[in-house]
């Protein structure tokens, strides 16, 4: 018996050393940080920049914003792009993912007219990149629409497939000698559970049950005609590589009970499911399981068809495989269970109401200045497993991943969560997982949406009460950096956080 016990403590203690070998990310691995134009550029109304869905919710309805701010200056990168490509330097960064003002490069939403200040400004962010060996990973559309394709009915217009598609050739067209990572369109289901089934994102227009629905058909197709038009046209001559950065959370059962292992999994199908599966999986459309459920509910509340467009045949091939990667925005984790009290609780008819789950998490779990953003690194290794195993193992790029905290530059959580989920994410790779590249998000503190400058996501902290709007680094930023240069997770490294400097060679 001692014996055993022995033996047991020895191994347990191999386990805790082995745990702080530092462990290598795999050649050719890619690391970078991410933003979006909203989020940081600021000169809302300069250079011949018309308003987007943004700047009218902000200005229209502020009292929606926590702290009654907007993203008119932010953290003003228009004009300190090279302060910011500095700071990518000093981290060593492989790539810098950013995206495209669509009204600042097309002030009519439509492809009639470009705007070449706008242009002139992009073309200098990339080349600056691009001085620096900083590949440029440039997103089209990260939240921003212009208002006017809005009073248009944006996203749930169809017509938005063909816009969409336009501005998209004008940017492969300007950007893409340059540019050799394209994203189409960032987080589907905030885009059209947000903003046109909830009043939680621009545009606010909350059609529960039915706007969220009309949106996701346009925007998979509206993102597969941008695909093929660079497959076809771009790809050919430039050589890059085109894909979509989906959210997705990690849905955990909240007991091994069939009916919440069920829950569980009809909580990913419906919430990023609805947009992974007309892509990645081999029959294409949206998930059975959503078709099956929004059908009968649409029928039991009287209405003549689902609330869920459909797809035709050639609809559903033309969306399946648009994707070259996996692009994974990931933040957290939820407990996911299924009993009488889920039932009735949410509006009728909503997407909630048609999926029937109830969700929480745990509150022992670390949070920072965002309540539901919870470390829980488990959750990404089981994301990055199943993303494996039900899509045949695509090269994945983790396009976000981050914590909020407030101000303040000694971030020890943010440093712990961003151990975590890199640890996380080199068990999937060490067991198959295609990963191939990683964004923390983000570079810097930026306008945080409905949450305005309240939380902050920043490996640099930005000061938002002058004019310069002085970046400084976080202690964070000095760990990412290390992690960059040596290639390695060191869960011991402690940095000096002094001065922050550019390493040669770089
Ligand atoms: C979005 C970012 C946002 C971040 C943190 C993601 O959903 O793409 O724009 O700032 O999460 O909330």
């Amino acid at each position: 018996m001692i014996l055993l016990r022995i033996s047991a403590f020895f191994l347990y203690l191999a386990l805790i050393l082995a745990e702080d070998v530092p462990r290598k990310f795999p050649d050719g691995f890619l690391f970078g940080t991410a933003t979006a134009s909203y989020q940081v550029e600021g000169a809302w109304d300069e250079d011949g920049k018309t308003e987007n869905i943004w700047d009218h919710l902000t200005h229209t309805q502020p009292h929606l914003i926590t702290d009654y701010s907007n993203g008119d200056i932010a953290d003003d990168s228009y004009h300190l792009y090279k302060r910011d490509v500095e700071m990518m330097r000093e981290l060593g960064l492989d790539f810098y993912r950013f995206s495209v003002s669509w009204p600042r490069i097309l002030p009519s939403g439509f492809a009639d007219r470009v705007n070449e200040a706008g242009v002139a400004y992009y073309h200098n962010l990339i080349d600056e990149l691009l001085k620096y060996n900083i590949e440029p990973m440039l997103t089209l559309y990260h939240w921003d629409l212009p208002q006017r394709l809005q009073d248009l009915g944006g996203w749930t217009n169809p017509l938005i497939v063909d816009w969409f598609a336009d501005y998209a050739r004008v940017l492969f067209e300007l950007f893409g000698d340059k540019v050799k990572y394209w994203i189409t369109i960032n987080e589907p289901k905030q885009v059209c559970y947000n903003g046109y089934g909830d009043s939680s994102l621009a545009p606010a227009i909350d059609f529960k049950g039915i706007g969220e629905y009309l949106c996701a058909k346009n925007l998979l197709l509206a993102h597969a005609k941008a695909f093929h038009i660079y497959n076809d046209e771009f790809k050919p001559k430039y050589g890059g590589i085109i894909g979509i950065a989906i959210s997705a959370r990690w849905y955990e059962p909240d007991s091994d009970s069939q009916v919440d292992i069920e829950a569980a999994d009809d909580q990913w199908q419906f919430e990023w499911g609805k947009y992974s599966h007309p892509i990645f999986s081999e029959t294409g459309d949206f998930p059975a399981v959503m078709k099956e459920k929004i059908a009968a509910k649409s029928a039991e509340q009287g209405f003549p068809r689902s609330r869920l467009p459909e797809f035709t045949r050639e609809e559903i091939d033309y969306v399946r495989g648009s994707s070259d990667f996996f692009g994974v925005n990931h933040y957290s984790t939820h407990l996911v269970y299924r009993n009488e009290s889920v039932y009735n609780v949410h509006p009728v008819p909503s997407f909630y109401d048609d999926m029937d789950v109830g969700f929480y998490q745990d509150p022992e779990w670390e949070s920072g200045e965002s309540e539901t953003v919870k470390i829980v690194p488990w959750g990404f290794y089981k994301l990055l497993k199943k993303i494996r195993e039900i899509y045949d193992n695509p090269p994945i790029y983790v396009t976000e991943n981050g914590f909020p905290t407030h101000t303040g530059l000694q971030d020890d959580n943010r440093i712990r969560y961003y151990r975590g989920y890199l640890s996380a994410l080199l068990d999937a790779v060490e067991e198959g997982s295609n990963v191939r590249a990683y964004a923390a998000w983000s570079l810097m503190d930026n306008f945080e949406w409905m949450q305005g400058y309240t939380q902050r996501f920043g490996l640099y902290e930005v000061n938002y009460d002058c004019p310069e709007r002085t970046r400084t680094p976080r202690k964070s930023a000095f760990v990412y950096k290390e992690v960059v240069r040596t290639r390695t997770l060191d869960l011991d490294y402690e940095p000096d956080t002094d001065v922050m400097t550019i390493d040669e060679g770089h």
